[in-house]
């Protein structure tokens, strides 16, 4: 099979959808790989690499969208893209076609088949496309609360793992998820106390089976989140309601109960955000202050450690990378169930009930 990787163009995306390494073993089941110039540059993979491990590099997107049976991408394609799909192509990356009717009409129009990486799923509902993005968030979540708790960009003033003599800040993780576990485990490992609440018991038995005696579990609770919001000098917003926008677990009222300098990172931003007073920001510009209470709501946080996260997604993708070119997409999606459920748009069909869901909301006749 032919497979494509073009560059990725969407604003402040620096992954690539396959590394050299995937190159080569592409290249050793007898598949031609694609690849644009420059395109693993800000992932730390220059063309060179790419060529040793076998692709043929292409000087443009439209060179690679015109040879491929096959693209893998990491973001949906955005508009100068559309054109360059072509009927009965497999596209393979991150759609989330419910969040855009434009994108979706798009797919519908190209023909092609579209599967997704955020609904490939196994039988236990497990999103193992999805989970390396949260591990990575959940991990940046702490190293970037601990720099905006420095007094000079408007924190605290605390040094999260104290010093002799010092007692330790105190992170308080709301969700103890994929997101929630890796900023526990972060914090932890910095030398800060920890209170990691959820609703889940199974979940807050495991995290407290695996981690050390300063990471405290609790039940997640309005009352319990009032009473730890005065004292926390970090907080981690990482709570997630499948399929539904994240709750509002701290109000603006709330924010006068915190001390001035606190920092709130909502990693749930994507999903409209745990803190009322969230709203979507850019790695250009983090953060903001609303009653002297600091906000980090960056929505694509793995975006600013292209180089972790590349490896992260490539290491889950390449398998079923492997599956769709040496069967075929029709083949591999029956015989791989988990990969079937990634199916979403085929030959301008929606083949998903949620994004039929989701435009039925909207009044949009999808066929
Ligand atoms: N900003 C980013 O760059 C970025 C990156 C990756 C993931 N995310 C987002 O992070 C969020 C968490 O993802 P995840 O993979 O950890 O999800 P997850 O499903 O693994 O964990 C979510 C947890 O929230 C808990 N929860 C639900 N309601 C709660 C409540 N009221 N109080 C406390 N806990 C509650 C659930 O029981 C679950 O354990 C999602 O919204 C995801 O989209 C954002």
């Amino acid at each position: 099979m032919k497979i494509g990787v073009p560059k990725e163009i969407k604003n402040n995306e620096s992954r690539v959808a396959l590394t050299p390494a995937g190159v080569f073993e592409l290249v050793n089941y007898g598949h031609q790989v694609y690849i644009q110039e420059s395109a693993g540059e800000s992932s730390g993979f220059s063309d060179e690499d790419y060529r040793d491990a076998g692709a043929v590099m292409l000087p443009t997107a439209e060179g690679v969208f015109a040879i491929a049976d096959m693209i893998v991408k990491v973001k949906e394609p955005i508009a100068s893209e559309y054109p360059l799909v072509k009927k009965n192509q497999v596209i393979f990356t991150y759609f989330h076609f419910a969040s855009s009717e434009v994108l979706t009409k798009a797919m519908i129009a190209s023909k092609a088949i579209c599967i997704a990486y955020e609904t490939v799923s196994d039988d236990d509902g497990f999103l193992p496309l999805l989970t390396p993005m949260s591990e990575v968030a959940g991990r940046m979540a702490i190293q970037q609360g601990a720099k905006y708790l420095e007094k000079p960009i408007k924190g605290r003033g605390v040094l999260l793992g104290g010093v002799p003599g010092v007692p330790p800040g105190r992170v308080l993780v709301l969700g103890a998820g994929v997101v929630g576990v890796q900023a526990a485990k972060m914090a932890a490992g910095l030398g800060a106390h920890v209170t990691i609440l959820d609703i889940n018991m199974k979940r807050l038995r495991y995290v407290n089976d695996i981690m050390p005696s300063h990471v405290v579990t609790e039940f997640s609770s309005v009352y319990n989140i009032k009473k730890h919001i005065k004292d926390h000098d970090l907080i981690i917003g990482a709570v997630l309601i499948p399929g539904a926008k994240a709750p509002n677990l701290i109000t603006r009222a709330m924010l006068k109960d915190m001390r001035p300098g606190t920092v709130l990172v909502d990693v749930a931003v994507d999903q409209g955000g745990c803190f009322e007073t969230t709203r979507p920001t850019t790695h250009e510009e983090p953060t903001f202050v609303v009653d002297d209470i600091v906000h980090y709501c960056v929505a694509n946080m793995p975006g600013a450690v292209p180089y972790t996260s590349t490896l992260a997604l490539t290491n889950v993708t390449l398998p079923y990378i492997l599956k769709l070119a040496n069967l075929g997409w029709e083949e591999a999606c029956s015989k791989y169930p988990d990969l079937g459920r990634g199916l979403n748009v085929v030959k301008g069909e929606v083949v998903i009930e949620e994004i039929k869901k989701a435009f039925e909301e909207v009044d949009l006749l999808i066929r």
